[in-house]
């Protein structure tokens, strides 16, 4: 009797639980029908995450929550480096207003005659553009005349920046006031053991910056496949966390950086080629018709190496070089940053100056605006992760 009466118990509860299944199966499948809809509207109260575009669903929410995404409260983890004479406060604005995180170049706006102050109202002209959070870049470089860096922190900091992009050099001479003054530092470097030591100053991230990269990439010549690869394996040892930089413009990277170890992706050429970068249209045409062979380096000999684009005049500069190597007075004239800013911002002549950019250039194929990059790439990483990754994997049990 007792036997019988936890047979039928047994089968009940079975039914029950296969009952309960199905009603979970039913929700589930109505959830999914939801999330095809061409609409952002909530349905019977309910947040819609994603949409139905071109047959792909394009995700309403962040799908990235990383320590970049979460350090900086941002929505995507994608950085604009500073760009010299490119990074004023519209594009890194722009950035900032698609989810990414917008970085204005101080040096290049911090010019003369009004120096920290020009800072002052590049600064409060990007909060005018955007509430989201934003950087400034501060570049170290060993230069004749040293810019007035006390002058540029210091605006930094009156003006209650959150974020601030060191470069070039060690941080060391501007990290104590920017940290005192609860400043997130994310210093941007070549080797690991810059890395190291700039984490040891106080550094909260690191922008590990590939050979790949447009604008200086040092003298070490170690590509983001391994130098990503090693970071993700030293720098995550030491607790310190880092986001890749250099050669970067795709989703897919965005998904290798991250199984890397990395926490984002910082880009610089990639955003020269976006309708909102303040720069001349035929630089950008130049950048989406280019290669990836079409950069070159110059400045080896005065070990300050930068890739720029390989145009007539960086041919020059290379030849000029090999010829009195070091000697940086026989190249200044091809050099000053004058013929830069006025290629960029007056003449779009891409020939008659020597301009950075990274091998990136390779996979610009199009100007579009900075929403539709971030949108895209991030989309692009999920898909990559969520489809073509976790497609190869077997399930273990099947071994
Ligand atoms: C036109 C241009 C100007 C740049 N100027 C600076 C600069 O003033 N300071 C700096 O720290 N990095 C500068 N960079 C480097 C970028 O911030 C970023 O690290 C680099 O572009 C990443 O490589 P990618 O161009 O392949 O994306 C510059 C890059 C470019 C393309």
């Amino acid at each position: 009797m007792f036997e019988i009466f936890f047979l039928v118990l047994f089968s009940l509860s079975k039914r029950l639980l296969l009952f309960l299944n199905f009603v979970w199966a039913l929700k589930r499948k109505k959830r999914c029908l939801s999330l095809n809809e061409e609409t952002k509207k909530p349905r019977n109260g309910k947040k819609i995450i994603a949409q139905k575009k071109n047959n792909n669903i394009e995700l309403l929410i962040m799908p990235f929550k990383t320590k970049l995404t979460e350090l900086c409260g941002i929505e995507h983890p994608i950085v604009q480096g500073g760009m010299h004479y490119v990074g004023y406060p519209s594009l890194a604005a722009q950035v900032s207003n698609a989810g990414g995180l917008g970085i204005i170049t101080a040096l290049t706006i911090a010019q003369p005659p009004r120096g920290a102050e020009a800072l002052r109202d590049a600064i409060r002209e990007c909060r005018r553009l955007t509430d989201k959070p934003f950087g400034v870049n501060i570049t170290l470089l060993p230069v004749g005349v040293p810019p007035d860096y006390e002058g540029i922190v210091r605006v930094i900091i009156e003006e209650g920046v959150k974020i601030v992009e060191t470069a070039g050099r060690s941080p060391a001479a501007v990290i104590k006031p920017l940290k005192k003054a609860g400043i997130i530092v994310i210093h941007k470097c070549v080797a690991i053991r810059h890395a190291l030591s700039a984490a040891k100053a106080g550094a909260d991230m690191i922008s590990m910056d590939g050979f790949d990269c447009g604008g200086h990439p040092g003298e070490e010549d170690v590509g983001n496949w391994v130098l990503l690869a090693k970071a993700g394996s030293v720098l995550r040892q030491h607790s310190i966390p880092f986001i890749a930089s250099g050669g970067c413009a795709t989703g897919t990277q965005l998904a290798a950086a991250l199984s890397l170890g990395a926490e984002g992706m910082n880009m610089g050429t990639r955003f020269m080629a976006t309708r909102e970068a303040p720069i001349h249209a035929n630089i950008k045409k130049a950048l989406v018709e280019a290669d990836e062979r079409s950069t070159t380096h110059i400045f080896r000999t005065v070990n300050n190496t930068e890739r720029v684009y390989k145009n007539a005049q960086a041919m020059k500069v290379r030849e000029i070089e090999s010829e009195h190597p070091g000697d940086f007075s026989k190249i200044y004239h091809l050099v000053k940053g004058e013929l830069y800013r006025k290629s960029f911002q007056e003449t779009g002549d891409t020939e008659n100056s020597v301009w950075s950019c990274g091998q990136s250039i390779g996979l610009i194929d199009d100007v579009k605006s900075c929403k539709e990059l971030i949108t895209d790439i991030v989309n692009e990483a999920e898909n990559t992760i969520r489809g073509r990754l976790s497609s190869m994997l077997v399930h273990r049990s099947r071994y």
